[in-house]
């Protein structure tokens, strides 16, 4: 884990499906020497890697499901110690209470504050559908289960730090 006594900042970006996450994010790291990991591509990294953890996360995201906190937490980690930085901005993390307790759990480095993008649903909806990237989890079917997981387990997650004050919307 991370050597004692550094002091390391750790800022969490969250949105829906299509929100911008990932765009906004390029454009912060790129100003404020943050590394910007994102929990959505580390998860398509292991997909790459043909094992059966690769196989399961595959099928769960094209199911537009989550991940096991554990398996996603263990990523994080990995790429953060690997990146030699003290600052990162996480996008995609928390998605669940499970994933925030995790991580309270393991990586145990308290954010900073957590970056909502809010945005509407037609409008993440128009962004998926246009982006191309290929991903196979960018078709109406999944992006619908995508919606649901994040009205169900993901605002659970915005309203607990809203009540801590480390909330910031992002428009
Ligand atoms: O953030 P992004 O839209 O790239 O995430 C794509 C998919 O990755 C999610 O729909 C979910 O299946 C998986 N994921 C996850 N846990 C996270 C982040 C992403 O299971 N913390
Ligand atoms: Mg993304």
């Amino acid at each position: 884990s991370f050597p004692s006594g550094k002091k390391i900042t750790v800022v969490f970006v969250i949105g829906g499906p299509g929100s911008g996450k990932g765009t906004q994010c390029a454009k912060i790291v790129s100003h404020f020497g943050f590394t910007h990991l994102s929990a959505g591509d580390l998860l398509r990294e292991e997909v790459k890697s043909d094992t059966e953890q690769g196989t399961m996360i595959k099928n769960l995201m094209h199911e537009g499901k989550l991940v096991p906190s554990e398996i996603i937490v263990r990523l994080l980690l990995k790429a953060m110690l690997a990146s030699g930085n003290d600052k990162f901005l996480i996008d995609g993390f928390p998605r669940n209470e499970e994933n925030r307790e995790a991580y309270e759990k393991i990586i145990k480095i308290e954010p900073e504050f957590v970056l909502l993008i809010d945005c509407s649903r037609e409008e993440m909806e128009r962004r998926i559908l246009h982006r191309n990237q290929g991903r196979d989890d960018d078709n109406m079917e999944t992006i619908r289960r995508r919606f649901e997981v994040f009205q169900q387990s993901t605002l659970p997650v915005i309203q607990h730090y809203e009540k801590m004050g480390k909330l910031r919307r992002v428009l």
